[in-house]
């Protein structure tokens, strides 16, 4: 069965009959502002794309790792990972995922028959893995936000190796924390993958692009699995251009890392403490938890209602707010403040 995700406006506004220009869409973690689209030379629209010595330069530069593969978004990956493993383990049966976070990496396991096994918020105890296993962690976790230290990465990744298991290290989000978070610089075992995401924080998710840092060995498993034209070349030249300039990315962090600060503190002001229980995330996206679990399900809708899209989380208890520009943060309030018209008196509200 395919997964709920966010990004389904024309579904949305179909459903609440309001016209798609009119919502603020903030059902995805992409970030708000993307980076300004190069001149792309006609032979690159007219020619098959080639395997490019540039973009994986810039990519091995970004990424500070020694092997890439690129693909049409780091999903490629995670969907074709498991047949991988399994060709170079065929005992291994278990894996192990966190209960919170991207569905699709417990759908692809579990399609491929593994025995799924789910942790909360912190990682499994070390002594309760089994041998040959998988251990997937996403960092920082997309919507829980919480965030492994390398240091602690790397003795799980100690572990998986001498359980002749897999660690597998999503960092789709990675690019707005500190670079002293990332393992990509540690892969040279051939027991980690990590994945990253290049439309998130480059605000071009439309381009479907992302990469998978691994060791050659693996890098050139999934090329070959991966065949040839996985990614067009107008997308190559776009992330080709965007990994280099580092000034773009110092500001792209500056301003993303203002806006969520911003948001954060006006979603407070909107819905106030004895709404909001907790306010996690990351620069690209803010999760709340509420006091009341069910109220998230009826925010979700009475936003809805005021034309702002936001994620209801696939357990239905959170919601997870995109960052959005200055501009658009006044329709933000609105909605939010006149669904709640004042904190104390919070519901009974209509509902649709
Ligand atoms: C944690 C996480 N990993 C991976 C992906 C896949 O992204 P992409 O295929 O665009 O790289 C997503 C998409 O939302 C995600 O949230």
């Amino acid at each position: 069965m395919a997964l709920i995700h966010g990004g389904q406006l024309q579904q949305i506004a179909n459903q609440y009959k309001i016209p798609t220009e009119q919502w603020l869409d903030l059902s995805t973690g992409i970030a708000p502002t993307s980076y300004p689209i190069p001149h792309i030379p006609l032979s690159i629209w007219q020619n098959l794309p080639q395997s490019n010595s540039e973009l994986l330069a810039a990519a091995k530069h970004y990424y500070q790792c020694e092997h890439v593969t690129v693909t049409n978004g780091s999903q490629a990956i995670i969907k074709a990972l498991p047949q991988l493993w399994q060709l170079k383990n065929s005992t291994s049966q278990h894996v192990y995922l966190p209960k919170y976070g991207y569905k699709e990496h417990a759908q692809a396991w579990r399609k491929a028959g593994y025995e799924l096994h789910f942790y909360l918020d912190e990682l499994p105890p070390i002594d309760a893995i089994y041998l040959n296993s998988v251990l997937v962690i996403i960092n920082p976790n997309n919507p829980t936000g919480k965030l492994f230290t390398r240091k602690i990465i790397m003795q799980y990744q100690a572990l998986m190796q001498e359980l002749n298991g897999l660690l597998v290290v999503d960092e789709a989000f990675m690019d707005v924390i500190t670079d002293d978070h990332s393992i990509c610089s540690q892969v040279e075992n051939s027991n980690t993958l990590v994945f990253r995401s290049f439309g998130k924080f480059f605000g071009l998710a439309g381009i479907r692009i992302g990469f998978l840092v691994a060791n050659k060995n693996w890098c050139n498993i999934f090329n070959e699995h991966l065949g040839p034209w996985q990614v067009n070349g107008p997308a190559q030249v776009v992330a080709q251009h965007a990994l280099k300039d580092t000034a773009w990315h110092q500001q792209q962090k500056q301003q993303l890392n203002t806006l969520r600060k911003k948001q954060e503190a006006l979603l407070w002001q909107a819905f106030g403490s004895e709404v909001i229980a907790e306010i996690r995330g990351t620069d690209l996206f803010l999760t709340l938890s509420f006091n009341d679990a069910e109220s998230a399900e009826k925010i979700y809708k009475l936003l809805c209602q005021q034309a702002v899209y936001v994620r209801l989380t696939d357990e239905k208890d959170k919601l997870r707010f995109g960052i959005t520009t200055k501009d658009k943060l006044n329709k933000l309030f609105n909605a939010c403040h006149s669904i709640i018209p004042s904190p104390l008196s919070f519901f009974p509200l209509s509902e649709s």
